[in-house]
């Protein structure tokens, strides 16, 4: 069957053959071995895991997990990946938006996707008529306001970008009036229709919006935090972009981690653990984080009160979710970054956080700890982690 993927310089077209894919594309600087991912200046730097069900690790998974989180954190030149059999049905909540447009068209576009589902309480049957002429295999049907738990049947995966964007001058915080109800109301639908799914909150406040979805699932009896995540994915993506341009490189070369949360000072790059990015000091250092973590104001001013990030948004949607899919299918040493729920700081009463996760069949596998962190990176984890506190908190006290 005939699949395409995206690069960043050119349309990439592709067979499959017997069911398998051509090849794996991790990036130009990765090759294959003996079945192990590795790159080629070495491992990377140590960490250990997390999991939910043991925290002992095979020195050899530990090394193959350790690449691959390099690897996975790694901008990648194409969009998707397209190695496992499987396929699945992906739901859009919220697929007329601004992102939710694009987005669909992405997911539309994703060989791992087999089925779409696009609902919205305004135009998701437009845009599903659209995106459904886009001559890739994947079915699209879309679902009018009053048929949300018929979009939601037999879905795997559930993306959600409805509610409110900011305006200049909004926090995101700001939108939590808004959005806290949308979220909470469409999640007790997925717990009722599809209580299986796993869910990408992409609705902001993320650091509330994700908590208000756990809080939901769990009152209905059917929370299970191996499938619930925050998207910070654009985070990550824009971290990348930004250090290359700093140090005159592809982002394909400066791949950051990015922890914490998703607003503001919540957002912690950690720029020491990086190869390109460990040099950089003094005023550049500050800018450079300052524009990570504030990056969705530029687009907000520059869009003049017509929304946030939509575009480059759906492009980081997109690619979580691919990524999502690749570990539900059984790929190994699949990570990434994501908000979940995560014992790293449950000791000081923070227990969704974003760190490297391990994703598998089941969703989350395992939760990476931060590793070493520069002098600058502990001031910005501390600023980090009272505002978290009080968003999670926020969240939680919503659906009480
Ligand atoms: N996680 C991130 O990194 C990130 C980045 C950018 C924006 N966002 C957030 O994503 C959200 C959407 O942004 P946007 O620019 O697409 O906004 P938008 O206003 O363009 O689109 C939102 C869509 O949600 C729909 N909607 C509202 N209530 C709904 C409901 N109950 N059920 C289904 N659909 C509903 C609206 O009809 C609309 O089509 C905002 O909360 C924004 O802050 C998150």
């Amino acid at each position: 069957m005939p699949t395409w993927t995206m690069s960043s310089t050119h349309l990439v077209v592709g067979r499959q053959t017997g069911g398998r894919p051509r090849s794996r594309d991790w990036s130009s600087e990765v090759t294959r071995r003996g079945g192990k991912v590795v790159t080629p200046h070495g491992n990377p730097r140590s960490s250990d895991f997390l999991s939910y069900t043991s925290t002992t690790t095979t020195t050899s998974t530990k090394m193959l997990a350790r690449s691959a989180a390099r690897v996975l954190a790694a901008p990648q030149t194409r969009l998707f990946s397209a190695s496992a059999a499987h396929r699945t049905k992906v739901a859009v909540l919220g697929a007329g938006g601004g992102i939710g447009q694009p987005l669909s068209l992405l997911l539309k576009s994703d060989p791992l996707v087999t089925s779409l589902s696009l609902y919205d309480i305004r135009g998701a049957p437009g845009v599903a008529a659209d995106v459904s002429h886009v001559d890739t295999g994947s079915e699209v049907q879309g679902y009018a306001a009053d048929q949300l738990d018929q979009a939601l049947e037999g879905v795997k995966v559930v993306v959600i970008p409805a509610g409110v964007p900011r305006k200049p001058g909004m926090t995101r915080d700001d939108l939590f009036n808004t959005n806290a109800s949308i979220v909470r109301d469409l999640a007790s639908a997925v717990g009722r229709v599809a209580p299986d799914a796993h869910i990408l909150v992409i609705s902001n406040p993320v650091n509330s919006t994700v908590p208000i979805v756990a809080a939901t699932l769990e009152k209905a009896g059917v929370f299970d935090p191996r499938r619930v995540f925050g998207v910070t994915t654009l985070d990550v993506v824009r971290a990348a972009r930004f250090l290359a341009g700093v140090v005159g490189a592809t982002p394909a070369e400066t791949a950051v981690t990015v922890v914490g949360g998703h607003s503001g000072p919540t957002i912690v790059p950690l720029l020491s653990q990086t190869k390109l990015g460990k040099d950089v000091k003094g005023e550049v250092y500050d800018k450079l984080v300052h524009r990570i973590q504030y990056g969705g104001d530029e687009v907000v001013k520059a869009k003049d009160g017509a929304g946030s990030a939509t575009l480059s948004m759906a492009y980081a949607g997109a690619k979580f979710t691919n990524t999502l899919l690749q570990g539900l299918n059984g790929e190994k040493g699949v990570v990434a970054p994501t908000f979940v729920k995560s014992p790293l700081f449950v000791d000081q009463g923070i227990d969704f956080f974003s760190s490297n996760v391990e994703l598998g069949p089941n969703g989350v596998e395992k939760i990476h700890p931060l590793g070493e962190l520069s002098a600058e990176e502990e001031k910005l984890l501390a600023a980090c982690l009272p505002e978290l506190k009080k968003n999670i908190e926020k969240g939680k006290a919503f659906v009480a």
